[in-house]
């Protein structure tokens, strides 16, 4: 039985759907039947219905969709809201096509997500990188400064793009950030893809909206129990043209969404509207013991926690190990758990993170511990020094404009005679899919070396055009 379906009206239309008959002469082609051309098939897509003459009529006469966007506008306190089958990505791109005009500037941090550097790229914004402070003693990213962001606003940005919580749950002073944007009329943009539980527990941060941003994106899929790649996009007016919003959102978003995900979100609503501040502050409780009872075999820190950071700039539910602190190598640490079927969300030589959420409970976290524990103990040595993971250390140079180099004619040269060639690529580990270099950026001896190194260590390189790093595509001199 679902309790959350009388409060959540597409849920509630995709339920519906599949218990009343039907006969459809409409997209999409399996008709929930393919289950007799191929069982397996059929596992896959009968359970699928569309929002066009699925959750409503083809001419969406029952308007349900705009219904649960307001419901989720309303609870977010905002003026706007949309939902994405895209994820953050299609939500990233949409309000960032929306923001200005081929040529004009944006300050955003270094730790943004590729989707938000492809985003500049289509609507031909020049980014003015902010670097994020790096926490001495965690050697992890702990936001950008608001001396940071003051320091480039001469340069006449027409947005701030932020991304909060970052990917290893820490974030900026985001209320002094906001003011000082707003001070000068400039709207702040959140990706909050990871965030998407924040402001619906006294145990969590606020989220952007309520610190007064102007845009929130966040995954549903994330941190909340929604379908993948389900995302929320929520606005205010004040500093955005939400009519240039709602184009930018339909410009880039399918004209067939399938009606899971857009059910999914209008769930997770409600279950946040009605559940939220006991279920999360439940997790953050086994959050707590959890890393408690693991961090009872150690003598040195293994976690981050909240004390590490000033108070509200971490994410309690996070669980992020730091290898470094045992000697070990949080590949390995991965390896090990897979061996067991553990995954974790992402690993590099320094951090293991893994994703708990509202879909896990005591049960899950005493079992994790279980097998965390004895592989910790068989890879334990003295702590190393943190080296500052090169996704959060690098300052890019920038050499000519990411667009300009996306368009460029390239060509591959050898890694070793790539060394102050203008990138063609972006190149990211993934996760956390934040940019080494970008496209328009020279490739120096410190991004080779350091993207070598990260390789070897057994992270995943992803989007170079030869992933084995032999070679790197430049723009052609
Ligand atoms: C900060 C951030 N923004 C955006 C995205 C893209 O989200 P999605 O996978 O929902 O498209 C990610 C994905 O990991 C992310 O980490």
């Amino acid at each position: 039985m679902s309790s959350l379906r009388v409060s959540a009206p597409l849920l509630d239309a995709y339920l519906s759907y599949f218990e009343s008959k039907r006969l459809p002469f409409t997209i999409p082609g399996h008709k929930q039947r393919a289950s007799r051309l191929d069982a397996g098939l059929g596992l896959v897509v009968d359970s699928d219905t569309p929002l066009y003459g699925g959750l409503d009529e083809i001419k969406l006469s029952n308007h349900v969709l705009k219904k649960a966007e307001a419901l989720a506008a309303k609870l977010w306190k905002a003026d706007y809201a949309r939902f994405s089958t895209g994820g953050s990505t299609h939500a990233n791109q949409a309000i960032i096509l929306a923001l200005g005009k081929p040529g004009d500037k944006v300050a955003l941090s270094r730790t943004a997500h590729r989707s938000v550097l492809s985003a500049l790229v289509l609507a031909g914004l020049e980014p003015i990188w902010l670097s994020p402070q790096i926490d001495a003693a965690t050697g992890v990213p702990i936001g950008v400064s608001v001396a940071e962001f003051e320091k480039i606003v001469d340069q006449k940005p027409i947005a701030l793009l932020l991304t909060e919580p970052g990917y290893l749950g820490t974030l900026s002073d985001l209320p002094a950030l906001i003011g000082a944007a707003h001070q000068r009329e400039i709207p702040v943009i959140v990706d909050a893809a990871w965030g998407g539980h924040f402001g619906f527990s006294s145990t969590v941060p606020a989220h952007c909206i309520a610190m007064g941003a102007d845009a929130l994106i966040t995954s549903t899929h994330k941190a909340l129990p929604g379908y993948s790649a389900s995302a929320l996009l929520i606005a205010q007016g004040r500093f955005l043209n939400l009519d240039r919003v709602e184009q930018s959102f339909e410009t880039t978003h399918t004209t067939s969404p399938a009606g899971a995900p857009l059910a999914s979100i209008d769930g997770c609503r409600a279950l946040l509207q009605l559940r939220g501040e006991e279920l999360i502050s439940n997790l953050v409780k086994s959050v707590e013991n959890f890393k408690n009872e693991v961090q009872s075999h150690f003598n040195e820190p293994i976690f981050l926690n909240a004390i590490d950071f000033p108070a509200g700039r971490f994410d309690p539910t996070k669980i992020v190990l730091r290898a470094s602190q045992l000697g070990a190598s949080g590949v390995e640490i991965e390896k090990a758990l897979q061996d067991q079927l553990i995954r974790v969300e992402m690993a590099d030589s320094d951090t293991v993170v893994f994703l708990a959420t509202l879909a896990d409970t005591k049960s899950e976290f005493d079992d994790l511990a279980k097998v965390l524990v004895p592989i910790l103990k068989s890879f334990a040595q003295a702590p190393r020094a943190t080296a500052t993971s090169l996704s959060w250390s690098i300052v890019p140079t920038v050499a000519v404009s990411m667009r300009d180099a996306y368009f460029a004619e390239t060509e591959l040269v050898l890694a070793q005679k790539a060394t102050g060639r203008i990138s063609a690529d972006l190149i990211a580990p993934y996760p956390p899919g934040v940019a080494v270099v970008a496209p328009g950026e020279v490739l120096t001896q410190e991004i080779l070396e350091g993207l070598a190194t990260t390789k070897a260590a057994g992270v995943r390189i992803a989007y170079a055009t030869d992933s084995t790093l032999m070679k790197y595509r430049v723009v052609k001199e």
